[in-house]
């Protein structure tokens, strides 16, 4: 009998991808055969990294899981599940305080696709209070971030804020 293929999506904003989404990737390529990375392109969220910019961070971060793969989505994610035989969503929970939010989306999800299921995977505790809205905000303060990103993603995002300061430097001295 042929194998039956299993497929889950990470989805995300991956604005940029942390050592947090690398350590549930991991994981999740250990409990699935393929897994699709889904990057959201939504214009009308404004991001630090381009859809392409986010695409190839993610890429190079993930080269090292044979199983894994990335793709862009706009739309329903249950719509990129359909297209892409995908059987699951995995969602990493940090906290209780993830939770809330992350099981009225699984409900949704699982209204609009009863295929597909949602799975729930705990972070890591050394990243349990890791986000990328966090990490941005520590990097643009001058915080170092370094330990809780790829080391290419963090000279990413030194580079990002130096030429965002230049930029605004720029015009003031105008
Ligand atoms: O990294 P983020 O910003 O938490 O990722 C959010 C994402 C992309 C996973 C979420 O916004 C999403 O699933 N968007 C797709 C639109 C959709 O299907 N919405 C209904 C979900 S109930």
């Amino acid at each position: 009998m042929p194998k039956h293929v299993t497929r889950a999506v990470c989805p995300g904003s991956f604005d940029p991808v942390t050592l947090g989404h690398l350590d549930i990737v991991g994981r999740a390529s250990k409990l699935f055969d393929e897994v699709v990375m889904a990057v959201g392109v939504n214009p009308s969220k404004s991001r630090m990294f381009s859809p392409e910019e986010r695409i190839a961070m993610l890429e190079q971060a993930c080269a090292g899981f044979d199983n894994v793969r990335v793709e862009s989505f706009s739309g329903l994610l249950t719509d990129f599940c359909r297209a892409h035989d995908v059987q699951a969503i995995v969602k990493g929970l940090r906290a209780v305080s993830d939770f809330d939010y992350e099981l009225q989306m699984a409900q949704m999800n699982a209204s609009l696709a009863e295929e597909v299921e949602t799975v729930f995977v705990p972070t890591a505790p050394e990243y349990s209070f890791l986000a990328s809205s966090l990490v941005k905000e520590v990097a643009r303060f001058g915080g170092d971030v370094s330990r809780f990103l790829p080391d290419f993603v963090n000279d990413a995002l030194v580079a990002r804020l130096t030429s965002e300061n230049d930029a605004v430097g720029g015009s003031r001295g105008a």
